[in-house]
């Protein structure tokens, strides 16, 4: 692995082999997502908790401080909206040299396995290996599940996730599922769980992200129930806490609770 390859690496998993990213890329199909319209003011309070920001070059361009920022992983997959016909019919949409100029430590796409552009999303993940690989710039690839998400088993998901890593990933993101443990077995590169919508209880996301770091998991890329929750620093630390601490359920709990009940003093 050359030095830029293993340097980038080094900023988006930390020495303890563990991470904790920050997505707020879905304006890209779903348009201004609830708590997610001013992307900058919203990152704010929680960004110094994350190891690195999940955004597209537009976000970032607007939004987002150049000076002292996190590590970027760009998200460079897209051309499809949730009001269009094709959700998964994704293209490349970003250039690497545009990843480079905005000093990128990773780029990520989607692949949508066993959509009717299973193939199509496929090759965008081989050329976009082949291009970043040649300037050191990890490619991190995500299993979307589109409108199906029955598939989330542990079965379909760890075969998303071995392709991808197959055709080159360098990490894979994926969502959580019980028997996590087949999915990380199966995939000879590191894997890190998204969060899903919203859920209504938070000790609900601090038991999945538990399981799934107990069952191989790096860490994770998870946006909206942190953001989207009335208690965004609260929800950032516990789970931190778990990724980072080895942290309990009950223990992130416990943070969750003093955290929310200090800032309302
Ligand atoms: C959207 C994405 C998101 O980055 C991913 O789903 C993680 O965010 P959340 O925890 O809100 O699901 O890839 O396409």
């Amino acid at each position: 692995m050359d030095w830029g390859m293993k340097n980038r690496l080094s900023q988006l998993i930390k020495p303890n082999g563990r991470c904790m990213y920050m997505p707020i890329d879905h304006g890209y199909f779903q348009g201004p997502t609830s708590k997610l319209e001013r992307p900058g003011e919203t990152i704010k309070p929680i960004i110094d908790y994350a190891d690195a920001l999940f955004c597209t070059r537009g976000v970032l361009r607007s939004c987002i401080n150049p000076e002292n920022s996190k590590p970027i992983i760009l998200r460079v997959s897209g051309g499809t909206s949730m009001v269009g016909k094709d959700l998964a019919n994704e293209v490349l949409t970003t250039s690497i040299e545009e990843a480079i100029r905005l000093n990128a430590s990773g780029v990520g796409l989607s692949v949508f396995i066993g959509s009717d552009y299973e193939k199509e999303t496929l090759l965008n993940l081989s050329k976009l290996v082949d291009e970043a690989e040649r300037y050191g710039i990890p490619v991190m690839a995500v299993t979307a599940v589109g409108r199906e998400m029955e598939k989330r088993d542990a079965r379909y998901l760890a075969l998303c996730c071995r392709i991808a890593a197959e055709l080159g990933a360098r990490v894979v993101k994926t969502y959580w599922c019980e028997n996590f443990d087949k999915v990380t077995n199966g995939c000879p590169v590191p894997v890190v769980m998204a969060g899903g919508p919203k859920t209504n209880s938070d000790v609900e996301v601090f038991e999945f992200v538990h399981d799934g770091m107990n069952k191989g998991a790096i860490g994770v890329n998870l946006g909206r129930n942190i953001w989207q929750n009335e208690h965004p620093v609260a929800m950032i630390r516990a789970l931190r806490a778990i990724i980072h601490e080895n942290a309990t359920v009950k223990q992130a709990s416990d943070l969750f609770h003093s955290v929310k009940n200090e800032k309302k003093k």
